[in-house]
């Protein structure tokens, strides 16, 4: 009976000893840098905030920015600074088009950067 007890103790701890999680808690450290990578959950705060805020424009310019329709330009995967100056444009009135102009004029100053930005990180087609 002694005997066994003392295999038994012996097989636990070879086991226990054997089970060293050496690379579950590699894996743990990875995704922990992975959540807290600022750029990533800036890109991915952008894209939750733009995609909200351009529910109204892909009603024409496409779900993904994308627009299958030669009246209404992609934006999808377009320069950032050249976006933000249409939609200026737009606002202001130095272009005007009778569909884009009404929907330029609602934005706020915000709304141009982030709208800019979004569609600037989706892909291109
Ligand atoms: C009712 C349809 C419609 C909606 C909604 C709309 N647009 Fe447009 N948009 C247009 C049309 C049409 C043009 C092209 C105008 C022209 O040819 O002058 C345009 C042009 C643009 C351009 C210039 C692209 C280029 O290559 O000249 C940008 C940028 C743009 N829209 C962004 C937006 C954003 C951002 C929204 C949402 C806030 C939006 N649009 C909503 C119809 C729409």
């Amino acid at each position: 009976m002694k005997k066994l007890s003392l295999i038994l103790a012996a097989v636990s701890i070879l086991v226990t000893g054997c089970s060293e999680p050496t690379d579950s808690s590699a894996q743990v450290s990875a995704s922990a840098t992975a959540v807290a990578d600022p750029a990533v959950v800036a890109k991915q705060q952008l894209l939750n905030q733009g995609k909200s805020r351009a529910i109204s424009c892909t009603a024409c310019h496409g779900l993904q920015g994308i627009s299958n329709v030669a009246m209404y330009p992609s934006l999808a995967g377009r320069d950032a600074a050249e976006l933000k100056q249409l939609l200026v444009a737009y606002r202001t009135g130095e272009k005007v088009n009778p569909l884009m102009s009404p929907q330029a004029k609602a934005l706020s100053d915000a709304d141009v950067d982030l709208l800019a930005k979004y569609f600037s990180v989706l892909p291109a087609k």
